[in-house]
């Protein structure tokens, strides 16, 4: 044995080999326990997604370092296995740990999958940080979808289509006065009409652009599902303790910092009846329904219907463009 000092000079001695190899043994054996372990959690799992088309997978991480590389690379592996899935007409199954994650293209397995799977999974608190306890990421979002459900009645929907229909006119309006430029990026004026659609029917403010500055809400809006989605496939930012220690949280935090400053701005208009005004209404009748929680289900239905819509009315542009016919059938109506 080698002694040596130690930074308080007392003397301690080297390891002997026999130590080593116990270390060693005991680092195996905590190795080959958690192994078996996650194996044992995943079974059930595994042996029903078993026939499924996926890749090749490594122990512990699965298909994860698949996913190593920017946004634009993730899109791409996540197009080449909807390809696939495509072809074989089934889910294509990809595994982060032991986690599963099921591509779908065909809306009959979408409708087997939300029935069957009610609970969320657990990297949809990730995104607490942006939605707080709002529908999409809390843990008893049944108890609040029933408390909620009055904002979605048709009479209130219907209650906003003042709001849509003025809002449809303007991007008309914006398109028109683009015709026979320049190719431009029509997802720009997409974006802005659901954000100033949806903050005047969630928030009661009539023209959110003129106090945000909209390209930055879509820019922060954006990195941040990129961010979310990075850190749900990369299983070691799975851990609070790593990830707000690492400069992606800090980016993340300021980008949310940004979308905070929409749902932040409120506008008293007793002519108009906002769902921010239905959610105080519910919270008068219930203490559990305090403000932190209509601030959540506030960012939440933005998020909700802002880029969503924006994305749908894209493609469906998109598609219109590549087929004239339908387009001519359509404007006839
Ligand atoms: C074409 C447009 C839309 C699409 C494609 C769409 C898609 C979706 C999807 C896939 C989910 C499930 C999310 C998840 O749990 O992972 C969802 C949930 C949700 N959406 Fe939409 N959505 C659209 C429009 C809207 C609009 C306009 C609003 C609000 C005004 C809205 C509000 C919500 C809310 C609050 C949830 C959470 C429901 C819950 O978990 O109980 N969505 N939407």
């Amino acid at each position: 044995m080698i002694p040596a000092l130690t930074s308080r000079g007392q003397e301690r001695t080297a390891p002997s080999n026999n130590e080593m190899l116990a270390c060693l043994y005991l680092i195996a054996s905590a190795v080959l326990a958690a192994y078996a372990l996650l194996w044992v959690r995943s079974r059930r799992a595994r042996a029903l997604l078993a026939n499924l088309p996926s890749n090749p997978q490594l122990p512990f991480i699965g298909n994860m370092l698949q996913f190593c590389g920017g946004g634009k690379f993730i899109f791409r592996q996540i197009d080449q296995m909807s390809v696939i899935s495509d072809e074989k007409m089934q889910p294509f199954v990809f595994w982060i740990g032991q986690y599963p994650v099921l591509l779908c293209h065909d809306p009959d397995d979408v409708r087997t999958i939300a029935n069957n799977l009610i609970e969320k999974p657990y990297y949809y608190n990730f995104g607490k940080i942006w939605l707080g306890d709002g529908l999409v990421t809390a843990p008893v979002w049944k108890q609040n979808v029933k408390k909620l459900a009055s904002v979605f009645s048709t009479s209130v929907v219907e209650g906003y289509q003042s709001v849509f229909n003025a809002q449809a006119q303007s991007l008309v309006d914006s398109l028109k006065s683009k015709e026979g430029s320049q190719p431009f990026d029509v997802m720009h004026y997409l974006a802005r009409t659901t954000l100033e659609a949806i903050c005047h029917a969630a928030l009661g403010v009539a023209r959110i652009s003129d106090s945000v500055e909209t390209e930055e809400y879509y820019q922060a809006f954006n990195r941040c599902l990129e961010m979310f989605i990075s850190r749900g496939l990369n299983l070691l930012m799975h851990f609070d303790f790593v990830y707000n220690r690492t400069p992606a949280h800090k980016e993340l935090a300021r980008n949310v910092r940004v979308l905070h400053r929409v749902s932040d701005m409120v506008s008293i208009n007793i002519q108009f009846r906002s769902v921010l005004d239905i959610l105080l209404d519910i919270s008068e009748s219930d203490p559990l329904f305090t403000e932190q929680q209509i601030k959540s289900e506030v960012d939440t239905i933005i998020l909700g219907g802002q880029e969503t819509v924006a994305t749908t009315i894209f493609f469906t542009l998109l598609m219109l463009g590549c087929r004239p016919k339908v387009q001519n059938k359509l404007y006839e109506e």
